[in-house]
């Protein structure tokens, strides 16, 4: 385990020196590095975030403490609700908005090309910013344009929108060249949807934002975003500790397994590093090139960023049962994930 910082972006580039040299996203101790990739836009975005989906209430404070324990990535969305608060936290941290990452979504009700960037600028105006470093579609459906973020007919079912995700995408590569937004990206896409996105559009996104954990690696098609040059942040890093997907019913069973955390396998890893195993699957997520957004602002959360030794991240993969928890599928009336692994046993979970 390295005892530096990583402090210029470079993943292999551990300082043994103290004091780090002044950069974007270093102000974590020594007892953890600060990794940042690069993004194919050239900017860096910080391995470790910070999620804020649940409790609007709390995230202003939450967000702030985080920010200034160190943590420099921030995810809100649209329709997290949770814009202003993310934004007043910002403000209270008193960390220079330049040295925060702050990447939020467009919700699937605002996807129609002429709603794009007036979406945009409402998050911005919550957010109390000028600009966010990144930009996701959430998901690839598109819900009936106008303010009715859940807009269902007569029987309960989400009314699908006219336009399509590559239309969306064009009016956010539009977006770019306004400054109000330095990258775009995707989140919830299947491999299919991004091709066709490269296929009709010239911006490959700098982002997707998906479901990773050790119970659903999904190798194949992180390595293809990685060839695209598409960094990965994973949702749900812990994959199902969160209660809303035992709640929601989208994955029944699957969401009922042991909890990732207390798999015996991580338990011995523990030991070498004298870490618990939610900061191993974390560490795991940071040491396979991606990025992780836990939502929670233990701690602990912010100690991740160790180096595992290689045959302990081989005994991580082993872990990899292909369970998929987030799964919206029957409620969007889309088959998300269509060509990814872990959409078996999808059932039909209302959250709004
Ligand atoms: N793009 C998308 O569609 C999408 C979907 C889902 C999530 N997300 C993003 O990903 C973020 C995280 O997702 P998530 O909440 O599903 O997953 P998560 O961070 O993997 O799980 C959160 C749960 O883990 C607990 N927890 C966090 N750190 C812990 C630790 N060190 N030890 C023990 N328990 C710990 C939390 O408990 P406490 O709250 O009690 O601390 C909470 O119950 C969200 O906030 C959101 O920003 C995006």
């Amino acid at each position: 385990m390295s005892s530096g910082v990583i402090s210029n972006g470079s993943r292999s580039s551990v300082r043994k020196s103290f004091p780090p040299p002044r950069s974007n996203f270093v102000t974590r101790g020594l007892a953890t590095r600060a990794t940042s990739n690069t993004l194919n836009t050239g900017a860096k975005i910080p391995a470790l975030g910070f999620g804020t989906f649940q409790d609007p209430d709390s995230q202003e404070e939450t967000v702030s403490l985080a920010l200034r324990k160190g943590m420099r990535l921030i995810d809100p969305a649209r329709v997290y609700n949770v814009e202003e608060q993310v934004g007043k936290g910002i403000k209270k941290s008193g960390i220079p908005r330049e040295d925060i990452f702050v990447g939020t979504k467009l919700w699937c009700n605002d996807y129609h090309p002429e709603d794009v960037e007036c979406a945009v600028d409402n998050s911005l105006r919550d957010l109390d910013t000028p600009y966010v470093e990144l930009l996701m579609m959430h998901y690839p459906c598109t819900f009936k344009r106008g303010a009715d973020r859940f807009p269902r007919d007569a029987e309960g079912r989400m009314i699908r929108g006219e336009t399509t995700f590559v239309d969306t995408w064009k009016a956010m590569e539009d977006v770019i060249k306004t400054g109000k937004v330095k990258a775009i990206g995707v989140s919830n896409f299947s491999k299919g949807e991004i091709e066709t996105m490269l296929e009709k559009t010239g911006t490959v996104p700098a982002v997707h934002q998906m479901e990773v954990h050790p119970y659903l690696q999904q190798k194949e098609f992180n390595k293809w975003l990685k060839e695209q040059g598409i960094h990965v942040v994973q949702f749900s890093p812990l994959g199902n500790m969160n209660d809303f997907y035992r709640q929601t019913g989208w994955s029944k069973g699957t969401a009922h397994m042991k909890r990732v955390i207390d798999q015996p396998i991580l338990k011995e890893i523990v030991v070498k590093y004298g870490k618990s195993t939610a900061q191993v699957v974390l560490a795991w997520g940071i040491n396979s090139g991606r990025s992780v957004i836990p939502k929670s602002v233990v701690e602990q959360n912010l100690e991740v960023d160790f180096e595992l030794q290689p045959k302990d991240m081989a005994q991580v993969s082993v872990l990899d049962a292909k369970a998929r928890f987030n799964d919206p599928s029957l409620d969007y009336e889309w088959r998300l994930n269509s060509d990814l692994e872990g959409i078996d046993g999808t059932v039909k979970g209302r959250t709004h």
